[in-house]
């Protein structure tokens, strides 16, 4: 069980093995381009053959669902699908975790689409069987990156340096938190351009500035003619090496390398959008523009111009249909199929740095911040545990949607004491797990805990 490989986030994959995502699915696009493989199903795996692949999608999908499917037929293996919820068990009250424990052992990979942040690391922790995320909420869309990103490399960009930016709904798009983790990874220069009040959430900024060595760049010193661009985040070659402005200036007037454009997320939001970013001819006459290619994860509805779809620069359909070549690849090495290449035996990708995992009862403290998290459910949530990843020593990381919580106060169950300075709280979890967390001293209170005497006096003082 241990060794199962899931990828329910892009940073489950390290570099390498995105790399050789990458030249597996070149390698599965030039058979599925060549006239004289008939049947297009791939004659370099031996024993697809013998697997099927389970799609489970609470959520609706045609790219992503169907690109699957028709990657594993291309491998020679099969595929069943849960399309509907409203047709499968979950219509009968029947939990995610129980389908996924059932559906291991129908088939060999199950690839999951769900509305609640983290269902995807859920249903990892109840499959006996490797599981593909293929969007959960808004937390992420792995598979979608890596298609944007081989898109990128077949239109001849470099990922290190590139110069993209990033239009839409980046609060509640899955598809752009995946992107600009791996975008940051490999070096890339992100321009955000957030519809109103759509900014990224604050914990993919914080990922990127502090884990993923992106240095943000206040607006006042770049395009100073382009009011839209909100943040910019440099890619720093080195921990710490800020970039330098000036370069900023100009590699950003010069250039810009490609633009990502997303719908409004409608159904992750209660209001309806306004003043929603479009993008047609009329944005794209600038100079700068001239080489962009444009990416769009689809289905658009109204952000994109059809105008521009006969126009050299927009690549949308070409990144559509590399999801069958990537999801080949990556199916491929998640099963194993190629014995000369295989994702590593271990789970951790780039999460390579060890955080500590903290579990508290349900009931108990604090819970995930995020209400859309899979957590919250008021039926999957009784098969979540309340977990988090100790991040930093001052934020906690929701093990299922990722997301932080950077206040809180801790309190120790044996003496019932609590205190704000989480300094210590390494410390004391490795020690011993006699910890519990709270949003706030009130909280704590609450609950019956109390400040021991030498920080009353602290806190009086
Ligand atoms: C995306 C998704 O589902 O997040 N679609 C897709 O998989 N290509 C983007 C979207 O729905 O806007």
């Amino acid at each position: 069980m241990q060794d199962l490989r899931h990828v329910t986030s892009i940073n489950d994959l390290t570099v390498d093995e995105i790399e050789t995502i990458f030249s597996e699915a070149a390698k599965y696009l030039r058979e599925l381009r060549d006239p004289q493989l008939p049947h297009r199903i791939s004659r370099s795996i031996a024993d697809g053959a013998g697997c099927i692949l389970a799609t489970l999608f609470y959520e609706p999908s045609t790219r992503t669902r169907l690109s699957f499917e028709s990657a594993m037929l291309r491998l020679g293996g099969k595929s069943i699908s849960s399309a509907d919820p409203a047709t499968s068990s979950a219509a009968k009250g029947e939990s995610l975790a129980d389908t996924v424990r059932v559906a291991s052992n129908y088939a060999d990979v199950l690839v999951i689409r769900h509305p609640r942040d983290g269902a995807a690391k859920l249903a990892a922790t109840y499959a006996s069987v490797p599981v593909v995320n293929a969007g959960d909420g808004a937390h992420e869309h792995p598979t979608q990156t890596l298609c944007d990103l081989f898109t990128l490399l077949q239109e001849g960009k470099n990922l290190k340096h590139l110069n993209i930016a990033i239009s839409g709904d980046l609060k509640g798009s899955r598809t752009i938190h995946s992107f600009v983790y791996a975008l940051a990874r490999f070096g890339a220069n992100i321009m955000l351009m957030p519809a109103k009040g759509m900014e990224l959430p604050e914990h993919v900024d914080w990922r990127l500035r502090h884990e993923l060595n992106c240095y943000a760049v206040p607006r006042a010193h770049y395009e100073k003619d382009n009011a839209s661009v909100d943040v910019l985040y440099m890619t720093a070659d080195k921990p710490h090496q800020l970039s330098l402005i000036s370069d900023v200036e100009i590699k950003l007037r010069k250039n810009i390398d490609a633009m990502y454009v997303t719908r409004f997320q409608k159904e992750r939001w209660d209001e309806s959008s306004q003043d929603y970013p479009t993008i047609d001819q009329r944005f794209l006459k600038d100079k700068k523009f001239s080489k962009t290619s444009l990416l769009h994860p689809l289905p658009r509805v109204g952000e994109l111009d059809i105008a521009l779809d006969s126009d050299r620069r927009a690549a949308y359909f070409r990144q559509a249909a590399f999801g069958v070549p990537i999801r080949m690849a990556l199916v491929a090495l998640v099963l194993g199929l190629n014995r000369d290449r295989t994702l590593q035996k271990y789970p951790g990708g780039f999460r390579a740095e060890e955080h500590l995992i903290y579990d508290q009862p349900s009931n108990v403290g604090i819970g995930c911040a995020n209400k859309n998290c899979i957590v919250h459910d008021p039926l999957d949530g009784k098969y979540a545990r309340n977990r988090f990843q100790l991040v930093d020593v001052h934020r906690l990381r929701c093990f299922y949607c990722e997301t932080d919580i950077a206040d809180f106060v801790v309190g120790n169950k044996k003496s019932r004491h609590y205190d704000t300075d989480v300094s210590r709280l390494e410390e004391a979890l490795r020690r011993e797990r006699d910890v519990v967390f709270f949003s706030n001293a009130a909280g704590a209170e609450a609950a019956g805990y109390s400040l021991p005497k030498r920080r009353r006096k602290t806190a009086g003082a």
